[in-house]
């Protein structure tokens, strides 16, 4: 691959640009008819995702429709805790089920090595996407946050408290902290065979960091994704990759996330008042656009655009992006139109 070309590998290297690169959380998904039209032909989505076949063409579709910077891998976060037997599945339009919850310290103590060749099918999807895509265009592997895969597997769902999680930390404080361990293990072997397969920019998403106060965050969740950092920056495979942390709306300094050393911060919507300043030199920046902005019309969309490409416009190191995944109740010529106006800017 030719890094001279890549917009996005150059942001990520902190060059200051005319023209930010562009790409968008969740870039694939179900707000496209093209996804749609494939997605019926799936009842369970991770059997989806289990096909690399239709995981490249899944990633080629936002590509297609609106020339990004970047293709993401099509696949979920909770590939791993599927492999480790908690049994994941996703019936449409309800979030993820898990058939074998963490329900004891026993479930946790019994959870084995984690194989990363029980994820084969990713790292084909990968190799796939990299041999499809230009060679200019960098293709973004990932993971979730070890904090993030581990509530999932305690709560069994989706839930807007995580209140069993909460509770289950609460009485058995060692063991989660065992749990957090085996995940950010196998969170380093997976983005490791990601790389391997033609993955050349890692994104770790801590999507439900916003639940822990901030010494809580530190504790559960930003260990373990300075451990996951570390181990791959020290590893000779894993090295040269670019890291983006998306922490969604954390309760910590900006310092804190700053200094996780991530090549790249990934701010959730909400986060309006990080301080550049500080970052600054030491991060690159993503985002980040309230997904709820492209509801609006195409003038609201612009004057908010151009207001959040006002604040990056000198910053080394900006990459053009939402603050939160694109929803299913959003236009394709939304995402199409504001690509342009980004590129017109
Ligand atoms: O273009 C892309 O970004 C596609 C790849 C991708 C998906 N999920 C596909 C997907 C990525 C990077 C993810 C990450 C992911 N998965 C996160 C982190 C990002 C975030 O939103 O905070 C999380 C929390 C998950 C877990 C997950 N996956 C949930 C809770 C759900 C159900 C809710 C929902 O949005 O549908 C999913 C399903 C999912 N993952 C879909 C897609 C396209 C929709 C599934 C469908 O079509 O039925």
């Amino acid at each position: 691959m030719n890094d001279r070309d890549s917009l996005l590998l150059k942001a990520l290297k902190r060059e200051n640009l005319t023209t930010p690169p562009i790409w968008y959380m969740r870039q694939a998904g179900r707000y496209m008819p093209e996804y749609r039209n494939i997605r019926k032909k799936f009842k369970n989505f991770l059997d989806m995702c289990k096909n690399p076949e239709v995981c490249c063409e899944l990633a080629m579709q936002p590509l297609n429709a609106f020339e990004l910077d970047a293709a993401i891998l099509f696949s979920d976060i909770l590939t791993i805790p599927d492999a480790m037997g908690l049994g994941v599945t996703f019936e449409e339009n309800k979030g993820p089920i898990f058939k074998n919850p963490i329900k004891s310290v026993v479930d946790i103590n019994n959870i084995g090595p984690f194989n990363p060749d029980d994820l084969s099918y990713v790292y084909q999807a990968v190799t796939n996407i990299r041999n499809t895509i230009p060679e200019n265009i960098p293709l973004i592997g990932f993971c979730g946050s070890p904090w993030t895969l581990a509530a999932y597997s305690i709560e069994g769902k989706s839930s807007k408290e995580f209140n069993k999680t909460k509770k289950f930390i609460a009485e058995n404080i060692d063991e989660v902290h065992l749990f957090l361990s085996k995940l950010t293990d196998a969170c380093f072997l997976y983005l490791r065979k990601q790389v391997q397969a033609g993955a050349n920019v890692i994104q770790i998403f801590d999507s439900w960091a916003n639940l822990l106060n901030k010494k809580d965050l530190q504790t559960f969740s930003l260990n373990y994704i300075n451990s996951l950092i570390l181990a791959l920056k020290q590893d000779s495979i894993t090295s040269d990759i670019p890291i983006i942390l998306f922490s969604r709306d954390p309760k910590c300094d900006d310092n804190t996330l700053i200094e996780t050393t991530a090549d790249c911060i990934s701010l959730y919507w909400s986060m309006e008042n990080f301080n550049l300043d500080l970052a600054k030199g030491k991060t690159a920046i993503q985002g980040n656009l309230n997904p709820k902005v492209l509801l609006e019309s195409k003038e609201t969309i612009r004057n908010e655009t151009y207001k959040l490409l006002d604040k990056f416009k000198n910053f080394p190191g900006y990459i053009f992006n939402l603050g939160h995944g694109i929803t299913p109740d959003i236009n394709p010529e939304k995402i199409k139109y504001l690509t342009d106006i980004v590129r017109d800017y």
